[in-house]
């Protein structure tokens, strides 16, 4: 048997400024089930994670809403928590980038880059907020665009006609924070030398660590030319202070990576056996994967490998990106009521349906995946309970009328049975590659198996003649064994459906070697019904109180998802 894999994984760090919505939740079901998989076949796999915790955007919402930045992020996190516990996102670690670790390995890399001769600095001439004393970016300045005359644009888009410019080109100029007019002012900033990195990155976007489709768009970038990165921002922010520069501050951007690996030294604290070297050492064998939306690929596939590069550690042996979500089509809306809330989803439904309607949509590319709502009410219907969960159901009362609750010794659909045995290979790569729609195809296609035959044995039917209990017992405990198959396909999907289920037929957890032997002479426990349908109900119910409760800050709707308010 070959060894198992020593694997670490993140998702995408969420704003602490903002609740999650269901586009969040794409791209952490993916990655959750992705590192399930890993888990359920015997791999050492760790899934950190941490709230994004710095920036401008959090420190103006703090103040607006009258808290310490401190309070807001905590508060925030403890949101977070509750949301991704109950959607089943199974983080090792789940921390705040604003945390002592974090500042360390920021102040560690920053230095080493420095000493290296990777760091930079000049003047740069910004405009300034004369009332606040603060530096704005293009989006706190607000004006009249200078090519429709639409009034109250943002200094980097009109939203009436769609032009876009520098803040320079707006007339009537405003800061979108105090109202005063802004002026043009000098400060010095910190770069981070990118372009020292174009032959190393050049050769790493096409070493087999991204999608194609990424890579070549990477590649547009990459033949202009990379520019330096300016990684500074001035006082007043909320961050890290830039080690020997009073009232200069780590950009947000620059902090939020390192947050991976914050997080994971925090689990390295409590875990002694982990080593933190042998997942970030320059020359580490362990694989490396960050999972994230289309939106922040130049962060992870330019500047965090060359960051990496440049202080010593190990680049990435992956990034897996993914598309944004729509909901039945189109943007996300609040006035449509499908910019839903994590929160509100959990209100009206169960969070495996949600799990189950994304992996059967996942296919591993980054095209944009569409939760249609009448879909995802017939596919959960019609393939978790009336395939699924209908196999046992089906099978189990027999069992326990007809045997004490007792699997036979014997097992009767051998062709079937091969078949499972068979397709699970297929099945773990196409869960290894993340193409989970395919893997949940082939799995569906075997549950329609399974009914059809026992459609075609018809224990109910045998049940009516005289002697025909030991062929209804083999029917059934045949049944039930290929559901258990299915059950263990499927758990890095449902584990809460698979936990019923190892109740129900009263095992210890299942992993995925055990799909290769079958239960003989074994008692079950009772049955009771593993998952009910969606009423549609709800789920209009749902869009309804989305129309009333969301209230999302603009700050925070950049991840996975496009969105119109
Ligand atoms: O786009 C976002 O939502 C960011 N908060 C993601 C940060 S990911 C990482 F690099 F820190
Ligand atoms: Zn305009």
């Amino acid at each position: 048997m070959s060894e198992p894999r020593k694997i670490l994984v993140t998702s995408a760090l969420p704003y602490a400024n903002g609740s999650l919505h269901l586009g969040h939740m794409l791209e952490y079901i993916q990655t959750d089930i992705w590192v399930r998989v890993q888990k359920h076949r015997g791999n050492q796999c760790m899934y950190v994670c941490a709230d994004d915790a710095h920036g401008s955007a959090i420190m103006l919402r703090a103040e607006k809403e009258g808290v310490t930045p401190e309070q807001l992020i905590t508060n925030m996190q403890a949101e977070h928590c509750v949301d991704f516990a109950e959607f089943l996102i199974d983080f090792d670690n789940f921390d705040t980038t604003n945390s002592e670790e974090n500042r360390k390995l920021s102040s560690q890399i920053y230095l080493r880059l420095k000493d290296s001769g990777y760091i930079d600095q000049r003047l740069v001439t910004q405009y300034f907020d004369p009332e606040k004393n603060m530096f704005l970016a293009d989006r706190l300045i607000k004006g009249t665009c200078p090519k429709c005359g639409g009034e109250d644009q943002y200094g980097d888009n009109c939203e009436k006609c769609g032009a876009t410019y520098t803040p320079t080109e707006l007339k009537d100029l405003k800061s979108a924070i105090s109202g005063a007019t802004p002026v043009l002012k000098d400060s010095q900033h910190f770069f981070f030398r990118l372009q020292d990195f174009q032959q190393m990155l050049q050769t790493w976007t096409r070493s087999g660590t991204l999608q194609d489709s990424v890579a070549n768009k990477l590649s547009e970038w990459l033949d202009n030319g990379l520019q330096q990165w300016d990684i500074s921002r001035d006082a007043p922010y909320f961050g890290f202070e830039i080690p020997g520069e009073p009232d200069k501050y780590f950009y947000v951007w620059l902090d939020a990576p390192i947050g991976y690996m914050a997080s994971f030294k925090k689990l390295c604290d409590r875990i002694p056996e982990l080593d933190f070297d042998t997942f970030w050492a320059k020359n580490a064998t362990t694989e490396l994967y960050h999972f994230i939306g289309k939106d922040i690929v130049n962060f992870h596939a330019l500047f965090w490998p060359a960051i990496l590069d440049g202080s010593g550690y190990r680049k990435p042996t992956g990034i897996v990106v993914h598309g944004y979500l729509t909901v039945n089509g189109q943007k996300m809306s609040k006035s449509r009521g499908t910019l839903i809330k994590a929160r509100t989803y959990l209100n009206y439904l169960l969070p495996e349906y949600l799990r189950y309607y994304y992996a059967s949509k996942l296919s591993g590319s980054v095209d944009d995946l569409d939760l249609n709502l009448e879909d995802f009410v017939q596919k959960v219907n019609s393939d978790l309970i009336g395939k699924v969960v209908n196999i046992a159901s089906r099978c189990a009362g027999f069992i326990h009328k007809g045997n004490a609750g007792v699997l036979v010794a014997e097992n009767s659909a051998s062709e079937l049975t091969e078949a499972f045995l068979a397709a699970a290979l297929s099945i773990a790569n196409a869960y290894e590659t993340r193409d989970f729609a395919s893997a949940m195809r082939q799995i569906m296609s075997l549950a329609d198996r399974t009914n059809s035959w026992i459609t075609d044995k018809a224990p109910w039917l045998l049940s009516k003649q005289e002697g025909k209990q030991a062929e209804i017992q083999v029917i059934c405990a045949t049944g039930v064994n290929l559901f258990r198959k299915l059950v263990i396909f499927l758990k890095p999907v449902l584990p809460l459906l698979a936990a019923d289920a190892e109740t129900f037929l009263n095992v210890a957890p299942l992993t995925w070697n055990d799909h290769a032997t079958l239960l003989f002479n074994h008692q079950l426990n009772e049955f009771k019904p593993l998952m009910t349908r969606i009423d549609e109900v709800k789920v209009q119910a749902m869009i309804d109180a989305s129309k009333e409760d969301l209230v999302v800050s603009q700050t925070c709707i950049g991840m996975a998802m496009p969105v119109s308010v």
